[in-house]
């Protein structure tokens, strides 16, 4: 429990991701004395409670940051490029869930499970960057195994839920579907082809390698937050019909051989991480089940991979607005109030 009285702003308060940052607030022992619920101008004024309160949605653009200790950004590049450096000039730490700054050396690339000493480097800029969705779940389960037995290539399919693409995302697979089973036409507007009924494995723009640049972001960002660019990542980025819940076949190769076994040992006791997997009895998760107003990442399918001799294999599914998003960046905000602010 931190008894600090906080002043926090939320910028995309309005959106999927701002929504949950403030439910997550809400239930969390930080002792918010102020919070400031920040958007676009189509919300201005518009009322959104927060701890049985009403508070007003104000714009972005004319908040003084200097009224708050800390902001959680999500309302997308542009916005975090014209803002986050006004927020970082008044002292107020910027905690930016888009990829404007991830990839800047002095900006600590941050999922408290796996490398919370990078909070420390925060006075460098005022920033600290959130992962992308699809790469926190993923060193969430790997950096365990990292530790014991050393991950030298990761080859990675994932299966990425509507909500990653915010409301926008979420509005076209519920209305494609609809119109879709009363026999209208559909064309596509968020997405790069039909989502309803259909998977898509395109996420974000192409790159020259012929990879998308939601794929280089897995590949760059595991490297940074593992501390260790020889790691190898080979991923394929897929959008899924799925509302809420981000699922990744993870197919490993290690230094060191571990078995199944040990695998599932080292996770079970692994900070974040819950092992569903009993395939007897079909126990696995999956994101219906899983990926929805959870906290944890959890694993199932933990097999050694029949083609090679240190392989390992594991199915992994999270709730990709809360760990892959909002509670990564809430985690960050309470471990810099314990460490930092007292
Ligand atoms: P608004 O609702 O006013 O448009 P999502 O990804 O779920 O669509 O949410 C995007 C969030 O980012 C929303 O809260 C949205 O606010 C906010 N946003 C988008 N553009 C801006 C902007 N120019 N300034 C501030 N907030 C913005």
């Amino acid at each position: 429990m931190s008894n600090t009285p906080l002043s926090i702003a939320i910028v995309g308060a309005t959106g999927a991701v701002g929504r949950a940052m403030m439910s997550i607030l809400e239930q969390s022992d930080l002792n918010v004395e102020n919070l400031y619920l920040l958007a676009s101008e189509r919300s201005r004024g518009e009322l959104l409670d927060f701890r049985r309160k009403s508070h007003q949605v104000q714009v972005a653009d004319e908040f003084d940051f200097s009224k708050a200790q800390i902001a959680l950004f999500s309302a997308g590049g542009d916005t975090s490029k014209r803002l986050a450096p006004k927020a970082a000039v008044a002292k107020c730490l910027v905690i930016d869930n888009s990829s404007a700054f991830r990839y800047e050396e002095d900006v600590p690339l941050v999922v408290p499970e796996v490398n919370p000493e990078k909070i420390a480097d925060y006075h460098k800029r005022y920033i600290i960057a959130n992962p992308n969705c699809s790469t926190i779940q993923m060193v969430v389960a790997l950096k365990p195994l990292h530790d014991a037995a050393t991950i030298t290539r990761i080859n990675v399919a994932t299966y990425q839920a509507v909500s990653g693409a915010g409301h926008k995302g979420v509005s076209e697979l519920i209305k494609q579907t609809g119109e879709l089973l009363n026999g209208r036409q559909v064309e596509p507007e968020a997405f790069t082809a039909q989502i309803a009924f259909n998977v898509i494995p395109q996420i974000d723009v192409f790159q020259d390698n012929g990879y998308t640049k939601e794929e280089m972001k897995m590949v760059w960002e595991t490297q940074k937050i593992l501390g260790d660019d020889s790691i190898k990542v080979n991923p394929t980025a897929v959008r899924v019909p799925v509302v809420y819940g981000h699922s990744e076949a993870l197919h490993l190769e290690t230094k060191d051989k571990l078995t199944a076994e040990q695998a599932r040992e080292i996770l079970s006791n692994a900070k974040g991480v819950r092992v569903i997997d009993d395939t007897e009895k079909g126990v696995y998760p999956t994101p219906l089940s899983q990926g929805t107003g959870s906290d944890a990442v959890f694993v199932g399918r933990i097999r050694e991979d029949i083609s090679l001799q240190n392989g390992l294999n594991l199915w992994v599914v999270a709730d990709n607005v809360r760990k892959g998003a909002a509670l990564n960046a809430v985690q960050i905000a309470s471990h810099y109030v314990r460490t930092v602010l007292g």
